[in-house]
């Protein structure tokens, strides 16, 4: 057995929350390999990320692709497989919910390779949604479990897992936040699309549940034209998005008053429209976190949230996709009365040092 972390990441909300782990272990000159398994292979959906944030080369690709749930997972397994076996690491680390995460963490675990998960105890409670599965599966097989929020613990607690593999680190996407905020602002991408500081809306929508099922994603179109009569709407889409808006023929019920659409952006351009802009209609997990530490507002298109803290403390309000709801609170964002948002325990930046203290603790890396 190598001493070696493996570090695994495959899809867009993967690549922000590694860059500051790797950054720390390469700092305490603790020996990793990063496998990219290539659930997302599109440059604007993944290079982008490792050219923006400083991200080494994959030592790995595995070249995975899209596919059913089925496929995908199972082509991430036996393709991770293969890699363990030329040669075992001590620690297999994994991130978020998506199907990468799920798979290596199998993988590893039937080698007798100690897991950790990062962001690990979130629980949105549906079962409909895959990264809910993800969650909750590898959360059973994970030795290290990295939490965000105390609600994790909370969730974690109920399903038998062990106090002592749970640690509160905080939140590893606001370490990589806080690090680029500076370099997002020196290249001002708002002022290059001629937008103007808190005059436009940020709009992103990939969700199954919205976007795979026409009467729903219908429904956020209109949220959408409603948004546009108050304010210029800047939305970049998905390719899952862009598939479906066309192929249920949507393309003229999302009306041009108001509106900027482009392809997938880089973090730092992203991060720039984030900060800058008056609202965020979402249905990701992180943007709900991003925009809480940013304290702009955030309407959630979810019937859930996993992240229950950026509702509570945070700037987040989660609506479902009901017209009359959003509605109100985008009047009330615009009349000022919208809440303001707190400081959140533990989204100070020093996340990945705190989960390398801990592995260099309680491991022989
Ligand atoms: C995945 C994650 C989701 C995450 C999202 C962020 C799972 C179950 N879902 O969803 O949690 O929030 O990433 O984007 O892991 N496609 C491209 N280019 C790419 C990648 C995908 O065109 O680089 C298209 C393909 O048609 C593919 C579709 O997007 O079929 C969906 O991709 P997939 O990886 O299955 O899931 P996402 O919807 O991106």
């Amino acid at each position: 057995m190598s001493n070696k972390v493996y570090i695994v990441a495959g899809a867009r909300p993967n690549f922000m929350k590694i860059a500051p782990i790797i950054n720390e272990l390469k700092n305490s000159n603790i020996e990793f390999k990063l496998i990219h398994t290539g659930q997302h292979y599109d440059n604007n959906m993944s290079k982008v990320f490792f050219d923006d944030l400083g991200i080494p080369e994959p030592n790995v690709y595995l070249n995975v692709g899209s596919g059913t749930h089925a496929f995908q997972t199972a082509k991430i397994m036996i393709e991770f497989e293969k890699v363990i076996l030329k040669e075992e690491p001590s620690l297999v680390l994994v991130v978020g919910d998506v199907n990468s995460t799920l798979a290596c963490a199998l993988v590893a675990k039937k080698r007798g390779i100690k897991i950790a998960h990062v962001e690990a105890g979130l629980r949105s409670f549906d079962q409909t949604m895959p990264e809910e599965i993800n969650r909750l599966l590898t959360d059973q097989i994970s030795d290290f479990l990295f939490i965000t929020e105390r609600s994790a613990e909370l969730n974690l607690i109920k399903e038998g897992i062990d106090k002592k593999k749970i640690f509160f680190v905080g939140n590893i996407m606001i370490d990589t936040l806080i690090k680029n905020l500076e370099r997002a602002r020196i290249i001002n991408y708002y002022e290059k699309l001629n937008l103007k500081k808190k005059e436009f809306a940020l709009v992103t929508l990939h969700r199954p549940s919205n976007v795979d099922n026409k009467e729903n994603l219908l429904k956020v179109i209109e949220i959408i034209n409603y948004l546009q009569e108050k304010i210029k709407v800047f939305f970049p889409v998905h390719p899952r998005t862009d598939k479906n808006i066309k192929k249920f023929n949507l393309e003229k019920k999302l009306k041009d008053l108001n509106l900027i659409l482009t392809e997938p952006i880089g973090y730092l351009e992203f991060l720039n429209l984030m900060e800058n802009s008056k609202l965020i209609l979402t249905d990701s997990g992180g943007i709900q976190e991003e925009a809480s530490y940013l304290k702009v507002p955030v309407i959630t298109l979810r019937e859930n949230t996993e992240r229950p803290v950026t509702v509570e403390k945070g700037t987040n309000t989660v609506i479902g996709c009901n017209y009359e709801i959003a509605v109100k609170c985008i009047d009330k964002i615009f009349s000022n009365s919208y809440k303001k948002g707190q400081d959140i325990e533990k989204w100070d930046g020093k996340t990945a040092e705190r989960i390398t203290s801990i592995l260099k603790k309680h491991l022989i890396i």
